[in-house]
């Protein structure tokens, strides 16, 4: 009988974005279990906290009945779950030149850690070139528009935290 091939998605996913839910959606196709993994990023300054990450990452999931996808925690070194849960690939979504450098830099330092996966990269599909957690927490914060950017069954929950009351005019 074959080996059940697990794939893990890292990230921080704060909050998570139709960019996001693309490549773990074409990962689901690609393999027989992903294991999105909401993963501690050092220089980052969380505006939702795991817990609420991965409730938001579990509707959408839910949402588009994705079922080969599970849903996890992990606040160490990302190779050392990937060994754990004996996964074969740690997938990512890469955009532009610009993210190349340091997903490269992971890539070889995850392989050094654990050589028992590999890093595979998805293209980030076209429309989705431009978008990051970052781009819709900054537009959030100025009351503009995110319903382009993540999911509608989690709409109202990012924008509830992120979307500053509007102020009563004097
Ligand atoms: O969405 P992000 O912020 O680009 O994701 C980065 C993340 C969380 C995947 C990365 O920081 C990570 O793998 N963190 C876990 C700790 C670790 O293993 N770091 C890499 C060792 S060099």
């Amino acid at each position: 009988m074959s080996k059940t091939r697990i794939a893990v998605c890292p990230g921080s996913f704060d909050p998570v974005t139709f960019g996001h839910m693309d490549i773990i959606r074409r990962a689901s196709r690609l393999f027989d279990k992903v294991i999105v993994l909401v993963s501690v990023n050092a220089v980052k300054n969380p505006s939702f906290t795991t817990v609420e990450r991965v409730q938001l990452i579990n509707k959408v999931v839910d949402h588009l009945k994705l079922e080969n996808v599970v849903v996890d925690i992990w606040d160490g070194l990302l190779a050392d779950y990937v060994k754990q849960v004996g996964a074969c690939a740690i997938i990512k979504g890469l955009r532009a030149v610009s993210d190349f450098e340091y997903e490269f830099q992971m890539a070889l330092a995850n392989k050094m850690l654990y050589d028992g996966a590999e890093t595979v990269f998805l293209t980030t599909s076209a429309e989705n070139m431009y978008l990051s957690s970052s781009v819709v927490k900054q537009i959030a914060s100025f009351g503009g528009d995110i319903s382009h950017f993540v999911p509608k069954c989690i709409l109202s929950d990012i924008t509830e935290r992120l979307v500053p009351p509007k102020c009563p005019k004097t």
